[in-house]
């Protein structure tokens, strides 16, 4: 731990765990760092960073204003899979907000993101340790498959409990919105506001930095009806393609004719917690096409809905 602190001190690139995907850090407060960080990723500078902070009480060293509503959710969500999006704070170069004015903000839900903070000290701006557009990693043998030598240290804490990222809410307005839905449910954040949660629908482009072909595993990704998973999967493979299935706990006694066939946890919690292994696992077993459906959109679903059909967009070349 000591020596992951030193790590970001002197500028380089530290990949750790968090309680929904592992993170690619650098000191947030140096320009050249959090540059690294762009580098490693594949990732256009344009694209904002979250910083990570140590706990809520460090809030105010980061934005520059902390509007009431923002104390309800850090109380009751931090630590934890909530990023609050908010003004600014002189502290954060633009380097690490892709230019922007806002700053998201989060208190990650890991004992080794919470000891790294502490003991850095500072901010930490993460993105996920992936490639740009690729899968994000559960677990740090994910992160030294994707990025190896550019990180400078990785801090192994096992897989990550939550699977999909956090959920990014902005609220530098009057009336905070779902910018990415993730492990804080969009119901429980409704319950402590009071109100309806406005959430985009995924083919408008509102968050800088979300391409539809986000999350994406190298194979094709086709959304179906769950009533016509088996048929499609079977036609696929007839005719040629290395078919991988995510197959709803539903249909788990359906025989498939497919190449590979993942059974997805009868559990919303248990299918966002596996749902990047699945997809890493499906192209590690040579798949180019996967079948698969949204699961109903409440709580967690609404996540994992969110990230299948990002991973089923159009790929863009760049
Ligand atoms: O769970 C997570 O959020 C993980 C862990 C490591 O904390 N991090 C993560 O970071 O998913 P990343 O960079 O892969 O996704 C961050 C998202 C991007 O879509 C980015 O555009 C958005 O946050 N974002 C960052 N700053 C923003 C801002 N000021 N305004 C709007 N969106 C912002
Ligand atoms: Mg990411």
């Amino acid at each position: 731990m000591e020596k992951a602190a030193d790590v970001l001190r002197a500028g380089g690139l530290v990949a750790f765990p968090t309680e929904t995907v592992y993170g690619l850090g650098a000191n947030a407060e140096d320009p050249g760092a959090v540059a690294r960080i762009y580098q490693a990723k594949g990732r256009p500078p344009s694209h904002p960073l979250i910083v990570h902070i140590g706990g809520a009480e460090l809030l105010r060293d980061w934005v520059e204003d902390v509007p009431a509503t923002v104390h309800l959710l850090a109380e009751r969500f931090w630590p934890g899979p909530l990023t609050l999006v908010l003004r600014r704070g002189r502290r954060v170069p633009l380097e690490a907000t892709g230019g922007l004015e806002t700053v998201a903000v989060r208190v990650p839900d890991h004992p080794v993101a919470l000891a790294l903070l502490s003991g850095f000290g500072g901010g930490v701006a993460a993105p996920s340790a992936n490639r740009f557009g690729s899968v994000s990693p559960t677990t740090a043998d994910h992160v030294r498959a994707e990025l190896g030598d550019a990180v400078d240290f990785v801090l192994d804490g096992g897989p990550c409990d939550v699977g999909v990222e956090s959920t990014i809410v902005d609220a530098t307005g009057d009336v905070p919105s779902i910018l990415r839905p993730g492990g804080a449910t969009r119901e429980d954040l409704e319950a402590v506001l009071g109100r309806p949660l406005d959430v985009p629908s995924t083919s408008r482009v509102r968050v800088p930095g979300q391409h539809p072909s986000h999350y994406a595993p190298r194979a094709r990704v086709v959304l179906v009806e769950p009533e016509v998973i088996v048929d499609e999967a079977e036609r696929a493979q007839e005719q040629g393609h290395q078919v991988g299935v995510l197959l709803p706990p539903s249909l788990v006694d359906a025989p498939v004719k497919a190449h590979a066939v993942v059974a997805i946890p009868g559990s919303t919690a248990a299918y966002a917690r596996g749902l990047y292994g699945f997809l890493r696992e499906l192209d590690r077993r040579g798949c180019d096409l996967i079948v698969a459906s949204l699961p109903v959109e409440e709580g967690l679903g609404l996540a994992i809905a969110n990230r299948l059909r990002r991973a089923a967009g159009p790929r863009s070349s760049g």
